[in-house]
């Protein structure tokens, strides 16, 4: 299923727009960064506001055209950068009011189904989001039963890692798994059927894939990173998430280098070194979609936003945050 770039524009649903609009206050202006462009629906409402100045980043090379358009339409005020935002660097140097991160696939990927992301397709094994030096074909073939094993118990969280590993391994033995439903195929044999869930049986597998391949993780910790070192005291950063190894990454970076960091006990004296922050606030709750959006929206029902406000402290490295989620950028640096 191709589409037609011009018919891509908005054809992904936004995901918690209207708060994300209302956290980031554009009505006031200044400068915004939306590290994940896609189908730029966080940035077409932000230039709305006329006294924003928006740069978008994205990957994914199918949305250039659309950026490219909206450059034209908003000369002077929006520019765009097909980068990854773990480049973040590249495209300012600080004084940034706001940072957007919206993680996880546009439906543009999503729904072409020559990218191989979708379990119903019939295409290549693709899997790879734009500026990767991987793809699912690769690693399903020449990965290591432990190696495969590994990725997709970790970073799918799937319980039956083991047994669809061998079978991928046992498979390819026979023939080069190249497509989709061949995937697909091993996997449902892998599994017992379960009657009492909806998920697809392919869904945890296909996630640890592509993590793996586009090194989500590594991305999204050395991402956040960057970003805080970009904005400017009483800047925000924000964060949709749409699994809990993403969720679990941003709360544990937003509260343990926050001034409201919690304690681990309400009988512990506060005791914050301020030397040890980057972030004067952050929500400690999640944020997620309303019923209703989630009724218009169905794949924003796993979405949580969350926030941090930066400090007047000078940046420093925030060492201790890749020691603690060094697991994950160990799996994802795995090549063969
Ligand atoms: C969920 S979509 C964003 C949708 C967008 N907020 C909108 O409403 O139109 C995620 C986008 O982020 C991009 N992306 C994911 N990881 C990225 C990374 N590390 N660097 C740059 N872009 C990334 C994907 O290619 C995809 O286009």
């Amino acid at each position: 299923m191709t589409t037609q770039i011009s018919s891509l524009e908005f054809t992904h649903f936004p995901v918690m727009l209207s708060e994300i609009i209302e956290i980031s206050n554009p009505k006031k202006g200044g400068v915004f960064i939306d590290c994940t462009f896609g189908g730029g629906n966080y940035t077409k409402a932000l230039l709305d506001f006329p006294k924003t100045k928006v740069i978008g980043i994205d990957r994914d090379d199918a949305v250039i055209s659309i950026a490219r358009k909206m450059e034209k339409n908003f000369k002077n005020r929006f520019k765009f950068y097909h980068l990854k935002f773990s480049q973040l660097e590249k495209v300012c140097k600080d004084n940034v009011d706001v940072i957007l991160i919206d993680l996880g696939l546009s439906s543009i990927q999503l729904q072409d189904f020559k990218r191989g992301f979708s379990f119903k397709s019939k295409e290549k094994l693709d899997m790879t989001m734009g500026l990767s030096d991987n793809s699912a074909q690769h690693a399903i073939n020449n990965l290591s039963e432990n190696q495969l094993t590994l990725i997709i118990k970790v970073l799918g969280e799937e319980k039956d890692a083991k047994k669809i590993a061998r079978n991928i391994v046992k498979a390819r033995t026979q023939k080069k798994i190249t497509r989709v439903d061949e995937l697909v195929e091993i996997i449902e044999k892998s599994k017992k059927k379960n009657y009492y869930t909806k998920i697809n049986p392919s869904t945890k597998t296909f996630q640890a894939l592509r993590i793996y391949v586009n090194k989500e993780i590594t991305e999204l910790i050395n991402g956040i990173i960057k970003a805080s070192k970009l904005l400017k005291p009483g800047g925000k950063i924000i964060i949709v998430s749409f699994h809990s190894i993403e969720d679990k990454i941003v709360k544990y970076f937003f509260s343990n280098f926050s001034k409201n960091k919690s304690k681990p006990s309400r009988y512990f004296p506060e005791e914050v070194n301020d030397n040890s922050i980057l972030f004067e606030n952050y929500n400690n709750k999640a944020l997620k979609p309303s019923q209703k959006e989630i009724n218009i929206n169905n794949p924003s029902r796993s979405a949580k936003l969350r926030f941090a406000i930066r400090n007047k402290k000078d940046f420093f490295y925030p060492k201790s945050f890749i020691q603690k989620f060094k697991k994950y950028l160990d799996i994802e640096a795995i090549y063969v």
